[in-house]
């Protein structure tokens, strides 16, 4: 390694705009990112091996609800994308955005990673800085990234640079933006975060740094393990309410009049996403090393991974009310996504509830204005309209996640029977909520 972009040359190159940024991994972290870096000016290299992605990139074409296709109009700078590791050689700073998923015995696979850092490393050039953005379990950039980039001669903090900014997106929220949403933080030498800081303070108006990496990389594994044990708190109440005859929700309501001290979470048909029901295991995992047992991790995990069979037993009981068993029943599921307004059915608990109904026997359609259609364990899904003749024929509708489109058009009710699991649909006989 030869000539080292000095730190007021970084400066320099950012005040003047021309920071040429990277974003490897261009899906729902990655290109908001990227997005927002074109936007603020400057000229933006994505990369990503999915070609479909690379192409829909070029010609300017939304694959994803937070980056509709009328934002490329309004670009300040540029954004190219590639299906390869060419032009990594002419960036200054790049961002790592790949997935970072669980294995079925809730190991991290960090194998994304790892491909990704030794692709940068191939290529890495003096003075670029390099951003770890996907979530991990704490010690992923100083143990796993440090090394595979170290292995190129140049030593962090002086000939390359290396931080970590974890990701916060919330897909399909207007209210809190990438620009809008604090930022933490941390490189590995205070040189390093000086960086990480000036990069994301173009895209972001909040940087918080944090002292290391590892606090970074934890902090972002506590915020969503708030979440998961929370859901699980409200999970759990509704199981305990359904018992006691009372709805948890009105529970819930009457708790969250408290001015302080609590933060209403609702019950819901389980967890979904990339995000909640995966990240706190990073945590657990890791912490196994030391021999430390998370014992708040693994309860949650236990209630939210039981509220599909639950909501099956729901629309079973439903069904039975009428005297109908579940073979046979035409059921109606209302929402593939795992939540209101996306498209994403990455973890969604519907998928679950539709395995189980099937697996019962149930004659089973869908409707998801997100998710036009899908293939399912060896089946071709497609979704059917939103409209009064199929929620009338159905035998039991089981509301699952509450999109607009449902709001708009309350047709459920028209139905015989609903199973509520986002209690959206009014009391009234034949309506059963968790
Ligand atoms: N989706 C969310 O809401 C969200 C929120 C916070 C954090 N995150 C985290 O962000 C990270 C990315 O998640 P995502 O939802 O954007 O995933 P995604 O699957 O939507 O996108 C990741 C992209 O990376 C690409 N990719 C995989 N390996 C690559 C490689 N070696 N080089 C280049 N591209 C490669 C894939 O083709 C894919 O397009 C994960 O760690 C995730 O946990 C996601």
């Amino acid at each position: 390694m030869t000539e080292v972009v000095s730190v007021t040359r970084f400066e320099d190159r950012v005040a003047a705009g021309q920071l040429r940024v990277g974003v490897i991994g261009l899906g729902y972290a990655g290109l908001p990112l990227a997005m927002a870096f074109a936007e603020a000016g400057f000229d933006v290299s994505g990369i990503d091996l999915d070609a479909e992605r690379v192409r829909a990139i070029g010609e300017r074409r939304s694959y994803l609800v937070d980056v509709p296709a009328e934002r490329y109009a309004g670009l300040a700078g540029t954004l190219a994308a590639s299906a390869d590791y060419d032009g990594v050689g002419d960036l200054d700073a790049m961002t790592i955005c790949v997935p970072t998923p669980l294995s079925k015995t809730r190991t991290p696979d960090l194998t994304y990673i790892v491909s990704a850092a030794q692709s940068v490393a191939a290529q890495l050039r003096p003075g670029q800085l390099v951003v770890l953005q996907s979530t991990t379990h704490p010690g992923t950039t100083e143990e796993i990234v440090l090394p595979i980039l170290e292995e190129q001669g140049g030593k962090v903090g002086q000939d390359f640079f290396l931080g970590y900014a974890p990701e916060r997106v919330d897909p399909g929220n207007h209210r809190f933006t990438l620009r809008s949403t604090p930022r933490v933080v941390a490189g590995v030498t205070a040189e390093c975060r000086r960086r990480v800081e000036l990069l994301y303070r173009q895209v972001v108006d909040t940087v918080i740094p944090v002292s290391s990496t590892m606090v970074a990389e934890t902090a972002k594994l506590h915020e969503n393990t708030f979440r998961a044990v929370n859901i699980a708190l409200a999970n759990e109440l509704a199981l305990m309410c359904d018992r006691l005859g009372i709805s948890s929700w009105e529970v819930i309501d009457a708790a969250a009049t408290k001015p302080f001290a609590f933060l209403p979470h609702y019950p819901g048909p389980g967890l979904g996403g990339d995000c909640i029901p995966v990240v706190p295991h990073f945590l657990a995992w890791r912490l196994r090393e030391y021999g430390y047992t998370s014992v708040l991790i693994d309860a949650a995990h236990e209630i939210n991974a039981q509220m599909p069979m639950y909501v099956t037993q729901k629309v079973a009981d439903a069904l039975n009310d009428a005297g109908k068993p579940v073979k046979g029943s035409r059921l109606l599921l209302l929402g593939l996504a795992y939540k209101a307004d996306v498209h994403d059915t990455r973890e969604s608990p519907s998928l679950e509830i539709l395995r189980q109904l099937r697996a019962r026997g149930a004659d089973i359609r869908y409707c998801d204005p997100w998710v036009p259609e899908m293939d399912f364990d060896g089946e071709r899904y497609e979704s059917v309209d939103f409209i009064p003749e199929e929620v009338e024929a159905a035998d039991c509708v089981v509301v699952l996640t509450a999109h607009e489109a449902f709001m708009e058009r309350p047709l459920w009710l028209v139905a015989k029977q609903v199973v509520d699991t986002r209690n959206v649909v009014p009391d009234a006989p034949g309506v059963w909520r968790i």
